[in-house]
């Protein structure tokens, strides 16, 4: 059925999962971003609406993600429509959650809507990773590729892009803590080394394979003792106040694991449980406050789906 008008929600990612640095990521269920998407009889797109960035979006859709992957997208099917996009933003910006993914994602999938599906998920992809370019300055896929396609994912080559996804173990649960704190994605790439030692790099890649074999086997311990950033971790704890004891507390209440989403400020850690990671949400918390950073929880199983029709 061609519609002239959807409503798309697409999800909030988490990047990197410790060990993949730029290649690994998943999709939680909450937040993410409501995108309203309609036909109009004007010959551009538009952003009508934006809610919740507090005003630091551009409502310019040439400089708005949600504009220009809508734009692109158009132009690569050969098509011609204006578009009117309300955007409703129901995450932070800025804090290491795939906020601008999220933007491009639902945009994506409801023009794809719109105009009768005529791309598949993985051919929308390229699309976003540019969105993600013009918002951070790098065309990275490890946030838009959870986002769109849902799960966990793994970027097994840039060039050619190769992405997979892979499988959801049923019980994990992730825990995601934004401290009100912001990290700009480009300031945070730019503190890290252009080169890593041989010793680093063999611990990494152990790490990298693991967490993927502990994904694919449902594994929870090997997930757990993968779960392990020896490369940019240590670099970026630097930004966030209080880390070391912040990822200590989130052991101690049984977290598998815990590391920076994506470029940060916001924590994850995994964990089998509903009741856990809520203990570890309160955990987190607690060592944030001790530096008086206030802190937004979610607790949420992985969201193997990705974006969804609201209606
Ligand atoms: N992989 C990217 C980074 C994700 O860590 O810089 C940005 O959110």
């Amino acid at each position: 059925m061609l519609r002239d008008s959807v409503r798309v929600y697409a999800p909030a990612t988490v990047a990197n999962v410790a060990c993949g640095f730029d290649v690994l990521g998943f999709a939680l269920y909450e937040p993410g971003d409501e995108i309203v998407m309609r036909k109009t009889n004007s010959d551009k797109t538009e952003i009508v609406l934006i809610t919740g960035d507090g005003g630091k979006l551009s409502r310019d859709a040439s400089k708005n993600t949600a504009g220009v992957v809508v734009d692109a997208f158009l132009q690569h099917i050969g098509q011609k429509t204006g578009i009117a996009i309300e955007l409703h933003k129901k995450m932070p910006l800025g804090s290491g959650l795939g906020s601008s993914a999220a933007s491009a994602v639902a945009a994506l999938f409801a023009i794809n809507e719109l105009m009768g599906q005529p791309l598949t998920r993985l051919e929308m992809l390229p699309f976003a990773m540019e969105a993600e370019r013009l918002a951070c300055g790098a065309a990275h896929a490890d946030n838009v590729a959870p986002s769109l396609l849902g799960g966990f994912t793994l970027v097994r080559s840039y060039e050619p892009l190769d992405v997979i996804k892979l499988n959801t173990p049923p019980d994990l649960v992730a825990t995601v803590v934004h401290p009100h704190i912001e990290i700009r994605t480009e300031d945070a790439r730019s503190i890290l080394r252009k080169s890593v030692t041989l010793k680093d790099a063999i611990i990494q890649w152990g790490n990298v394979g693991g967490l993927v074999a502990g994904l694919l086997m449902s594994d929870y311990a090997l997930i757990g003792r993968s779960l392990h950033d020896q490369i940019v971790e240590p670099l970026r704890a630097l930004l966030i106040p209080n880390f070391a004891q912040v990822k200590k507390a989130a052991m101690q209440a049984g977290a598998l694991g815990c590391s920076i989403s994506g470029s940060g400020p916001s924590i994850f850690a995994l964990s089998t449980s509903h009741e856990t990671g809520q203990r570890i949400a309160d955990a987190i918390t607690a060592a944030f406050a001790e530096v008086n950073i206030a802190t937004d929880c979610y607790v949420s199983p992985i969201n193997a789906e990705g974006p969804r029709l609201l209606d």
